[in-house]
């Protein structure tokens, strides 16, 4: 969907998966490392659409969370599109799609280094992180050798959670062989 909307971006993705990869070779370990542009897009889309949208903490003593004192017992929610949407924390450019806030890495895109919370954080960190990135690449680089993508008229924005982010009417992308 972004990248539809975001033509221009979706050109610079395609000529990074062209110099790497070329018209037809599957990107391998050595080239995930040289998708920058690729893997900017996907952590400010993960930003803006995080596929998991809340995630919750039990305290299990008391404990003083910067001036709150929180009892044992409380749950805590995240509630990550609001957090990743912060603008104290993101900047005034929150609510935009900017790749580009990524450029110097992903602790340094926000006020705050453990900002981008789609994977979670600490010892219950999410432990599929680098397949999914890595089979997000795969299959974006196939689509972009070969395709390029458009949004429908038929296209509803309305994002919902079950269970994780869904677009409540589906998401009707065209792909235009190239
Ligand atoms: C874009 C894709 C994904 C996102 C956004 C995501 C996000 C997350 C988040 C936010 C958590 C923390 C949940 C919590 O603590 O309540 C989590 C945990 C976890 N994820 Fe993922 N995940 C993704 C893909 C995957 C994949 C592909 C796998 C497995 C191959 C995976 C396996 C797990 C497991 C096992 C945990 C629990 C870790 C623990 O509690 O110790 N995830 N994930």
């Amino acid at each position: 969907m972004l990248l539809s909307l975001h033509q221009d971006w979706q050109e610079k993705l395609r000529d990074e998966v062209s110099e790497e990869c070329g018209k037809d070779k599957t990107p391998d370990s050595d080239t995930f490392s040289k998708l920058k542009l690729m893997n900017m897009v996907f952590l400010e889309s993960l930003r803006l659409y995080s596929p998991v949208s809340f995630f919750s903490r039990d305290a299990t003593k008391d404990l003083t969370l910067g001036h709150l004192k929180i009892p044992k017992g409380t749950t805590i929610v995240f509630p990550l599109m609001k957090m990743h949407s912060d603008k104290a924390i993101w900047g005034s450019d929150a609510d935009k799609f900017n790749p580009l806030r990524f450029e110097n890495g992903v602790s340094r895109a926000a006020k705050h280094p453990n900002a981008l919370l789609a994977f979670s954080m600490g010892p219950r960190v999410c432990i599929g992180q680098n397949f999914a990135m890595m089979e997000a690449k795969i299959v974006l680089t196939m689509i972009l050798q070969r395709f390029r993508l458009s949004l429908s008229s038929e296209y509803k924005h309305s994002p919902v959670d079950h269970l994780t982010l869904t677009p409540q009417y589906g998401l009707p992308v065209m792909l235009q062989p190239l």
